[in-house]
Order: structure tokens, then sequence, then C-alpha cells
């Protein structure tokens, strides 16, 4: 073992065989989002930051949901068959740590925040001169609930840990509670978990007991506390909410401490990934979808959708704006309401102001988009594009049937269905030439008044 606890290399084990019955779900627990993106990668982004050379995630039913969403991760998944308790489950992994020598983090897949810097705290204090055998992850939230308890003897020593179901009245009092998180040397850790037993309340093989089996071998283990939020644990659909909230929260913070305006925190919405830079205006009641970058200076007005888009510097999206996957609007485009845009460009400063579709498309920098305007791109089998060209003007209500080009500078008459390319510069336009009958509105009011008097 090397002295040095950020020098040692790190196996993170993270347990998810846990059938997660509570949530009442054909998707496995760890798999529900919050702000987009499986609580499980929460975590395991997270645990990146501490470059650990192996990831070890513990599976059990629905094992091959959780398989396809690490697969690209470079996880390890070790099957946990039969789910008889917790250091059972760390037990599954073990094999799979094969001669792995260095420090052992255990976390678990429904309690996917706890932060990097807690982490990095309990490694050091593994590492500390004292050498403790196990560093465990404590809180003291607000309800204790059935969390597992940690009593403390000298200083952040640990006496004893206890399950809800097995402690006392004295026990259930006491306020600090397990995380389930703890670290541990790989060479303590094979040692010690197979001398726990399982006689207890649940008859389950509890990872708590470490604590107790490092005592016996004249082992300390020690308390780091880390703060309520980082421990909170997902088991129904309403715990998931309020982890959503709890994550919403501290994003909207983050986002004005970074110079967003909000100027109703609690009804905008982000994505795990949102990325929007300073002076941007966020107006009441938007929500954003995974992929999402904006620049500098841009205001996203009331009510808008907003997934998959990059948006440039001072834009104007919205109120009532939809921008799917693959919208980019240059610097100072914009877009209005009921206006949809999906895998399509808005150069420098066009604009596609009212109740438009447009959908595979490129539009020159400086084009006008007028109301109603629909790139047709779609035949009931293959998508086109529509290219409109800089400084172009469409007209309102028009019909672009892809693939067609509009030329830089050209004007399609209102109301045009414009099948065939229009060169630049020209009108282009396809409605049938208007009629004028002069007085006949007034002599059909005339005929029919007669006639309905008659009857
Ligand atoms: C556990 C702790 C408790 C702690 C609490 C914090 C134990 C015995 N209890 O209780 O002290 O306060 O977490 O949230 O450790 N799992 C498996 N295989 C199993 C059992 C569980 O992989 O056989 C996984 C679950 O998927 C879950 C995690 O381990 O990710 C925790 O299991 P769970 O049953 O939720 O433990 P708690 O009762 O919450
Ligand atoms: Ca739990």
């Amino acid at each position: 073992m090397t002295a040095d606890p950020a020098a040692a290399p790190l196996a993170v084990i993270v347990l998810a065989a846990g059938q997660g019955t509570r949530m009442k779900s054909d998707t496995h627990k760890v798999l529900h989002p919050i702000a987009g993106k499986a609580m499980l990668l929460h975590l395991l982004d997270t645990v990146t930051d501490l470059s650990p050379a192996r990831e070890i995630v513990v599976v059990g039913k629905g094992r091959e949901q959780v398989e396809a969403a690490v697969a690209s991760r470079g996880v390890v998944s070790a099957l946990q068959a039969e789910q008889l308790g917790t250091a059972h489950a760390v037990g599954a992994a073990v094999p799979a740590l094969g001669d792995f020598d260095g420090n052992v983090l255990i976390l678990f897949g429904d309690t996917p925040f706890v932060a990097a810097d807690t982490l990095r705290a309990m490694l050091a204090r593994l590492g500390a001169s004292d050498v403790p055998g196990i560093v465990v992850l404590t809180h003291s939230p607000a309800e204790s609930g059935a969390y597992g308890r940690v009593i403390l003897g000298d200083g952040d020593r640990i006496a004893t840990m206890v399950e809800y179901k097995d402690a006392s009245d004295a026990e259930r009092a006491v306020r600090l509670c397990n995380s389930g998180m703890m670290t541990l040397t790989a060479a303590d850790l094979r040692n010690w978990l197979p001398r726990i037993g399982n006689d207890n309340a649940a008859g389950e093989y509890y990872l708590p007991d470490l604590v107790m089996v490092a005592a016996q071998d004249g082992r300390a283990s020690v308390a780091v506390e880390g703060a309520p939020v980082e421990a909170i644990g997902i088991n129904s659909r309403a715990e998931l909410a309020a982890a959503e909230r709890l994550w919403q929260d501290r994003q909207r913070a983050e986002m004005m401490a970074a110079g967003v305006t909000l100027i109703d925190p609690a009804s905008v919405f982000f994505a795990a990934d949102t990325q929007i830079a300073r002076d941007v205006t966020i107006e009441p009641n938007v929500v954003f979808g995974p992929g999402v970058t904006i620049a500098e200076g841009t205001t996203i007005r009331a009510f808008s959708h907003i997934e998959g888009a990059t948006i440039g510097a001072n834009c104007e999206v919205g109120p009532y704006a939809r921008l799917r996957p693959g919208a980019v609007l240059e610097e100072t485009a914009k877009v209005g309401n009921f206006v949809e845009i999906k895998q399509a460009r808005l150069g420098r400063g066009a604009k596609a102001n009212h109740l438009a579709y447009l959908g595979d498309a490129d539009v020159g920098a400086g084009a006008n988009v007028g109301a109603g305007t629909i790139t047709c791109n779609y035949d009931g089998f293959f998508k086109y594009r529509t290219v409109i060209g800089d400084g172009a003007f469409i007209g309102s209500n028009s019909a672009l049937v892809a693939p067609v080009t509009i030329g830089a500078g050209a004007i399609i008459g209102a109301g045009s269905v414009v099948t065939k390319d229009v060169e630049a510069d020209a009108l282009g336009v396809t409605r049938s030439e208007q009629q004028s009958l002069p007085g006949w509105a007034a002599r059909f009011r005339a005929r029919q008044k007669a006639r309905k008097g008659a009857k």
C-alpha cells in the first residue's frame, strides 16, 4: 500500500442489484432519469472525476438494461444472482477486482448525488496517519427515517453501526445516519467481507457489519460527514421527484451564480448537460431537453421547449418556440412564437418570427421566413433538405417542397407551393392569378336576399 491515498489506485464498486420494487417500473431503478440523465450515470460521471482504475457495477434483475446503459464506459458488471444484502452484493464484485491492490470505494446506484470532493475527503481520511480500517460516509438528515444509524465513540471514531430494523429506541434516537458509502483497502475488504453473517432482523448480509469485523481485528473505523443531499437515496417515484427538484434547485442557483438571469427560477427546468453563457436571460416556464448550448446575450422567452439546439449570441427565441435536435441559430437570429425548428440552421440575423416549421433546412444570413411557412421535408419515406439563400424573403404561408433551393436575395410570393428551385434575386410565385369582378359581391348579396325573402 502506498502512503498517499491520492496516489493509490482506486476501484469503485457500485451496487445496483436491488429490485427497486417500490418504483413499480419496467425500467431498472438506477436508470430512471434526473434532469434527463439516468441516476446511475450521474453517479458514474462523479466517479470519473476520481480517475478510478476499475469500475464495477453489481447487477441482478434487469441486468441487460444496466449493462446497455454503461456499455460505452469501460465499466465491468458483476452478477449478484440473488439479493441477499449489501455485503453479499459487494462479495459478488470481489472476483472482478482480480488481484487489484489499492483502495476500494463502495457506492449505491440509487444514491447519485454524492460529490467528488466528498469522496476525495473519504479517501484522504483513509490514508491518514492513524490508518483507519474503514471510512464511512455519514449524514445528519432532518428526518433520519429508516436509515442505518452510526454511533460514534471518540472523535470521528465509529463505536458501532446498526440497521434501523435492528436498532433499539436509544439507537434510533441518534441522528447520525449511514449513507451506505464507504472506502477501505482491497486487502482489508477481501479479509473482512467473508466474516459477515446474516443473523439479524432482515436475515441479510449487512455491509455496515464490516465496521464490527474490522474492530475484531483491532482496526478502528471513522466517519466523514457529508451534506444530507449527498446521501439522498431514491426508492420511489415520489423520492425521484424530490431528487429532481433538488437537482433543479441546485442547477438554478449555479446558473444564476454564473451570470444567467432567471426571472422565475422555479419554472425553468434544465437538463444535466445544459450549457448557458453569462448574460443570457431565461423567462418563466422554459424547459430544456438534453444537448443545449446558448451563447452570451441571448434571451429565451416564456414557454419555450428547447432540446439538442446550439444557440448563438444575442439571439431571441420564443415565446412559445420549439427547438428540436439539430437546431442551430447563429448570432442575432430570431425565432418567434409557434415556430418549430428541427435539423435546421438559421444563419446570422435570420428570422422566423411566427408560426413556421423549418425541418432539414439551411437558412442563410439575414433571410426572412414569413408566418405560416412550412418546409415539406418528408414524403412518408425519406427526408429532404431545403436551402434558403442569404437575404431571401419567404412570403407568408409558403410551402417549400424539398428538395428545393431558394437562391440568395430571392422573394417567394405569399401562399406559394414551391417545388422547383428559384434562382438568386428572382421572384418565385406559384399561386393562381387574382381576378376582381367589380360589383359582383353586391349583386350576389341582392340575389341571395331576394331568394331568402321569397320563401
Ligand atoms: C442501506 C444501508 C443503510 C443506509 C442506507 C442508505 C445496509 C444493510 N443498509 O439500506 O445502513 O442507511 O442504505 O441509503 O447496507 N443492493 C444490492 N444487492 C442486495 C441489496 C442491495 O445490489 O442484495 C443494492 C441496492 O440496489 C441499492 C443499495 O444496494 O443500490 C442499497 O440497498 P437498499 O436495499 O436500498 O438498502 P437500504 O435499506 O436503503
Ligand atoms: Ca436504499
